[in-house]
C-alpha cells in the first residue's frame, strides 16, 4: 500500500519525504486555501518536491469548464493527477479527461455504488472518505472493505485510495482491506512511526553503549 500525505504545506511534505516512504500527495481546495498563497505556486513546489502522484483538484462545477480546468491542471507536470468530484458533471468531465490520456482521481466518494461508477468511467484512482463517514455514524472501514471486495471480484483496475484518515489504525485497517493507497494528514503520518517501547528501547541501548565507551576509556 502506497502512503500519501494529504496536505498542501510544503514544509510538512519535505519533512515526511526525507523519511523515504512518501509515494505521493493529495491536495484539495480547502488544503490549498489554508496556505493563503497563489495555488499555482503551491502546486508547483509540491509537484517538484515529490516525484510520485500529486492530486490537484478541479473547482469548476460544470462538465465543460471542469474538463478545461482539468486539462490545465494535468499540464502542470507529468506526475499531476486531476481530481474530479463524484457528481454527474465530474464523471462526464472525467470521461473526457481519460480519453485525453489524463489520469483522474474521483473524490468525495462515500459508497460502494459511487465507487462502481468511478471504476466504470475508467478512473486511475477512487477516493472513499473514511473519517467523514465515521463522523456521521457510518462505518468508513466497512465501506472501504466493500469497495476493495467489489473491485477484486470485478477485476477493476482503478486504484483504491483510502482518504480522510484520522488515526494510525485507519491506515492499518486500510492495508488489511487491500487499499492500494492511504492518504493522511501530517499529524497522522508522524504518529505511524511512534511507539513508547521504541523510545524506551533506544534510550536503554544508548545508555548501555555510553557506559561501554566510558569503561573502555577507563572512566569510572
Ligand atoms: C483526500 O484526497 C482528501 O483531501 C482528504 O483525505 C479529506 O480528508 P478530511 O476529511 O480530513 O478533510
Amino acid at each position: 500500500m502506497r502512503l500519501f500525505l494529504d496536505t498542501a504545506d510544503i514544509d510538512e511534505i519535505r519533512e515526511i519525504n526525507r523519511w523515504g516512504v512518501l509515494s505521493g500527495v493529495t491536495t484539495n481546495p480547502s488544503l490549498v486555501a489554508r496556505e493563503g498563497q497563489d495555488p499555482d505556486q503551491v502546486w508547483k513546489e509540491i509537484l517538484e518536491e515529490v516525484p510520485g502522484d500529486i492530486s490537484l483538484e478541479t473547482t469548476e462545477p460544470e462538465a465543460d469548464a471542469m474538463y478545461e480546468q482539468g486539462v490545465g491542471l494535468s499540464q502542470k507536470a507529468p506526475n499531476a493527477v486531476v481530481k474530479v468530484p463524484m457528481t454527474p458533471d465530474g464523471l462526464a468531465a472525467g470521461k473526457r479527461l481519460i480519453a485525453d490520456d489524463i489520469r483522474i482521481n474521483v473524490t468525495l466518494v462515500f459508497s460502494p455504488a459511487q465507487a462502481i461508477l468511478a471504476a466504470e468511467v475508467g478512473a486511475y484512482i477512487v477516493s472513499p472518505f473514511l473519517g467523514r463517514l465515521d463522523d456521521v455514524g457510518s462505518d468508513g472501514v466497512g465501506v472501504l472493505r466493500s469497495i476493495c471486495e467489489i473491485y477484486a471480484v470485478q477485476g477493476y483496475q482503478t486504484n483504491v485510495l483510502a482518504a480522510s484518515l484520522r488515526h494510525p489504525m485507519h491506515i492499518v485497517e486500510a492495508a488489511e482491506a487491500g487499499a492500494d493507497i492511504a492518504t493522511m494528514p501530517y499529524d497522522v503520518f508522524t504518529k505511524l512511526v511512534k511507539h513508547p517501547l521504541t523510545d524506551l528501547g533506544l534510550a536503554k541501548f544508548q545508555a548501555d553503549w555510553n557506559e561501554l565507551e566510558r569503561s573502555l576509556k577507563g572512566e569510572a
